[in-house]
């Protein structure tokens, strides 16, 4: 990875052991966060690590544009170009509904929206790389998802977990929509999608808490949940692999996606939707103020 600079946004869990990853295989990482605490710490683990890591921190607030933007530009000023985007951080099931600063419901508005823009903010650091990836980290909670256009920013009855699943389903969506996109229009990006399958991080602590009723089952099914280290291998395979092309997708191998190594992962119906994928990006420049 020396000489390929990356960005991977979330400071801890999967977008931890990324940055890490890469930093130990010599990218250019950086670690794009809300909480520069939370940055700073992992810097310093990853410099523990690996004391020749090239890796820094930037202030990213993916619930809102202004924070989304203002690190696209001031990224774009500052590199050269970016060869890999990992859009990875995430907000899982808060028990009521909540906004971003720009009035989206969280989810959808961090995971899926906030990622949209960013990528749309990067598009011309990710074109001048010789080789673009762009990750996009879904869940096997797409499977269930559904894209409410009618409701999408879950206004009219809010359910955490069908709002977490949309926002995952969205994500998958377009990284399919942008790997269309990037061909059509001769970008020359690979838009890549990955999922962890179920992996132990503070997904479950920061969205309805370990006392919830979906936290007290997990606890309780604690042998399910396979290290963090391990969930980032589809993310990394997808990032870095040869062997991983644009439009595809990528999870554990087994157990129903939920553990194990990278492996080709399942893409439902809805996801591979190609006409609801063009509404959907349509609907997301709209809300986002951001064209490609
Ligand atoms: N763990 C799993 O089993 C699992 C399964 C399927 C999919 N995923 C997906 O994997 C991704 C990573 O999650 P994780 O499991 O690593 O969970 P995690 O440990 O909770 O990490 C999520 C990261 O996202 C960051 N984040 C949340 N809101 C943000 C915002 N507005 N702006 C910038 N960063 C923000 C968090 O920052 P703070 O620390 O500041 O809160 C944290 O660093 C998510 O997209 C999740 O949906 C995870």
């Amino acid at each position: 990875m020396k000489g390929r600079s990356a960005v991977v946004t979330g400071t801890g869990g999967l977008g931890f052991e990324c940055a890490l990853a890469l930093s130990r295989a010599g990218a250019d990482v950086t670690i794009a966060g809300r909480n520069p605490a939370k940055g700073w710490d992992a810097l310093s683990r990853i410099k523990h690590d690996a004391p020749e890591a090239r890796v820094h921190f930037e202030a990213l607030d993916l619930a809102s544009f202004a924070s989304v933007e203002q690190f696209g530009s001031r990224l774009c000023k500052e590199k050269e170009s970016v060869d890999i985007l990992i859009n990875n951080a995430g907000v899982m099931m808060p028990p009521t509904r909540k906004l971003t600063e720009d009035g989206f419901e969280l989810q959808l508005g961090t995971n899926y929206l906030g990622h949209f823009a960013l990528t749309g903010h990067l598009l011309p650091a990710l074109r001048k790389s010789n080789q673009p990836r762009v990750i996009s980290v879904s869940s096997i909670a797409a499977r269930q998802g559904k894209i409410n256009f009618d409701d999408l920013q879950s206004e009219k009855s809010y359910s955490a977990i069908r709002a977490y699943g949309q926002s995952k389903l969205a994500c998958l969506m377009f990284a399919l929509e942008l790997q269309r996109r990037s061909e059509a229009n001769g970008w020359g990006i690979s838009s890549i999608a990955a999922h962890p399958g179920i992996s132990r991080t503070e997904l479950l602590a920061n969205g309805p808490g370990r006392m919830s009723p979906i936290g007290i089952i997990s606890n309780a099914m604690g042998f399910l949940f396979q290290p963090a280290v391990q969930g980032a291998l589809p993310l990394l395979f997808a990032a870095t692999s040869l062997m991983a092309q644009g439009g595809s997708y990528h999870g554990p191998d087994r157990m129903g996606e939920t553990r194990g190594y990278p492996a080709a992962a399942k893409v439902s119906q809805k996801a591979n939707d190609a006409t609801s994928a063009v509404r959907l990006w349509e609907v997301s420049e709209g809300l986002t103020n951001v064209a490609f």
